[in-house]
């Protein structure tokens, strides 16, 4: 990694360095990039009641005190989505963004589950999903791609008659995750769904150390044999765990702007993303769920660097990190990693 070597460059520069550098965004949940708004447009068009009176009373209640509080408005914000054109518009708004942040390639979360309960056809879900991400490589230049999530909250046999039903619809998915409320339902539950998503060649990550004990890291890795952790931030309670995540290259999608508003830490400042780096851990920066938390991704670095007064070369480290770390094919993650290095080279200029 050549240019780890860089100088530390003004606070002005090194704003303009996170905003403009190319980038993957691999933890962005994609009913958690829904804004106020577009609930409430999506509402009208839809003809769903909300328990809310306006925008500014929506966005009032987001003040969450840990993990449960915010998955509680989350699911309510979701049950606006009805039809395939509704899936393709989130979607599609969040790429905008993406794109202006200078994300190169993104690989979007979503649960089926929140939507097939609700009566909502798999197909509506990931055809309007998947064809957003489709129209954005070919109109906005951000390469993207699904990861489906099964609810930990729910069932394995759920999640379960959850992949059977998006089975038919297999080559528009590339991986599977695990998400929802942590605490009480460890990555055991799910062994055998794991087990039978990585014969059928799927990617696997999973949410491990958010709220949750190191111990679910572990057996995240073990037992559900994922690529990478997300979150992973309580990985700094167990030395050894940090030593296995640095040696084994385990790629953490850390989400700093989240883990502030679901009070994992009270402050940015307090924030363990520099120990991370520090231990040589593959951290990366991503936004969660933007719209609740208070930004997109370059906000998720702006914020973190100035709180934390990383330089110039943990940007390189982040964003090369985010590029390796996705599951987009060698020839691309080369492709941009020579663009960030280019890009890089101006910048030591
Ligand atoms: N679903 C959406 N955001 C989540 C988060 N931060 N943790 C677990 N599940 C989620
Ligand atoms: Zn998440």
């Amino acid at each position: 990694m050549k240019p780890l070597t860089l100088a530390p460059i003004a606070p002005e520069r090194l704003s303009d360095v996170l905003r403009r550098m190319p980038k993957a965004e691999l933890h962005i949940h994609i009913e958690g990039s829904l804004e106020p708004e577009m609930i409430f447009a999506l509402a009208r068009r839809n003809g769903v009641e909300l328990p809310y009176a306006s925008v500014e009373a929506l966005r009032a209640a987001y003040a969450f005190t840990n993990l449960q509080s915010f998955l509680d408005i989350y699911y309510a914000g979701a049950s606006v989505l009805l039809k395939e054109q509704d899936f393709y518009d989130m979607a599609w708004a969040y790429l905008e963004k993406a794109a202006a942040d200078h994300v190169v390639h993104a690989e979007l979360f979503f649960d089926p589950q929140t939507h097939t309960s609700r009566g909502v056809d798999m197909d509506t879900v990931i055809l309007g999903l998947s064809r957003a991400c489709r129209d954005a490589g070919q109109t906005l230049g951000v390469s993207a791609s699904l990861i489906l999530c099964f609810l930990r909250h729910l069932s394995e046999d759920d999640a379960f008659a959850t992949l059977e039903q998006a089975l038919p619809l297999r080559e528009h998915f590339i991986g599977v995750g695990l998400d929802s409320s942590e605490v009480g339902h460890p990555p055991e539950k799910f062994a055998r769904i794991f087990k039978r998503c990585g014969e059928l060649g799927l990617h696997r990550v999973a949410h491990a150390g958010e709220e949750g004990p190191p111990a679910y890291i572990h057996t995240a890795l073990d037992l559900l044999q994922v690529e990478r952790i997300d979150h992973g931030v309580q990985a700094t309670r167990d030395r050894t765990l940090m030593q296995r995540l640095a040696s084994q290259g385990i790629a953490l999608t850390v989400c700093p702007l989240s883990n502030i508003k679901l009070c994992v830490y009270p402050d940015l400042r307090s924030h363990s993303l520099g120990q991370l780096l520090e231990a040589g851990i593959a951290a990366t920066v991503n936004s969660d769920d933007p719209a609740y938390f208070g930004g997109y991704v370059n906000q998720n670095f702006l914020q973190t660097f100035q709180a934390l007064d990383l330089q110039a070369s943990h940007a390189y480290r982040l964003a090369r990190n985010s590029l390796q770390a996705s599951f987009a094919a060698e020839a691309a993650k080369a492709a941009w990693i020579e663009r960030l290095d280019d890009f890089f080279e101006s910048v030591r200029a």
